[in-house]
């Protein structure tokens, strides 16, 4: 079985992390699905990969944490995309959960990254306890601390460990942590078929991030990964 995520949504086909972006990517059949997540001013989760806005409205200069949602709900991210677009926003995530099927898997990452977002976990289990959506969720982030604190609140939820840069012996650093984590997550530049090995050899599963294009897709999945999370509507509509 072979689980690919669509990255963002379908960011090639409309603005990344919003909810035309999840709609897409449920219409490609995609079985999982990945956002990001970050704090607004009144501790409401909003689904954004950056902390700021300026990458889709060069107006906004503030942060994410800046704005309350009804500020965010507010500001367009859409038309840089294209017109067709305009005056979309940011989502909060509950808006997320209530468009995504419950069979569709989520991976949500934390984005503590350059912000610390004091509380987000609790705000983030809570929000997923008040939609029933607890179970076929993996809540992974680069932040290994914010995963310990997702672990000490609720033990039983599946943990995916980020890693951007390459590291020695990531495998013996997740199975020494103390932390119950079910995926790596690797950038996929530097992912082998040792590497694959070796995690599989600890009993992880593997996720490479972010898979585009499709030789490398089905090399991939020849090395024996569980999946990768893509951009490319052909690889994350094509899990098996
Ligand atoms: O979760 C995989 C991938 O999304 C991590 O990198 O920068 O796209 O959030 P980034
Ligand atoms: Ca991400």
């Amino acid at each position: 079985m072979v689980l690919n995520f669509a990255h963002r949504g379908s960011l090639t086909e409309a603005p990344e992390n919003t909810l035309p972006a999840f709609q897409k990517a449920i219409d490609h059949g995609a079985k999982a699905i990945e956002l990001d997540v970050q704090l607004s001013k009144d501790n409401r989760l909003v689904v954004s990969h950056d902390h700021k806005f300026t990458r889709f409205n060069k107006d906004v200069t503030g942060l994410i944490k800046d704005y309350t949602l009804a500020e965010i709900k507010q500001i367009d991210v859409g038309s840089t995309f294209g017109e067709a677009y305009s005056g979309t926003s940011l989502p909060a995530l509950e808006e997320v959960l209530t468009i995504c099927p419950k069979n569709i898997r989520l991976n949500i990452e934390i984005k503590n990254i350059p912000v610390i977002y004091e509380g987000i976990e609790q705000i983030l289990l809570d929000t997923l306890t008040a939609y029933n959506r607890t179970q076929n969720v993996i809540i992974s982030s680069f932040d290994h601390v914010a995963l310990q604190t997702v672990q000490t609140i609720n033990p039983s939820v599946d943990l995916g460990m980020l890693f951007y840069y390459r590291m020695l012996y990531p495998w013996d650093y997740a199975a020494t942590s103390g932390l119950n984590i079910r995926s790596l997550h690797p950038n996929q530049v530097y992912v082998d078929q040792t590497f694959v090995q070796e995690c599989k050899r600890r009993g992880f599963e593997i996720y490479p991030f972010t898979v585009n294009h499709f030789e490398r897709y089905k090399e991939l999945v020849s090395f024996g990964v569980d999946g990768v999370f893509s951009n490319e509507p052909r690889v994350f509509g094509s899990s098996s």
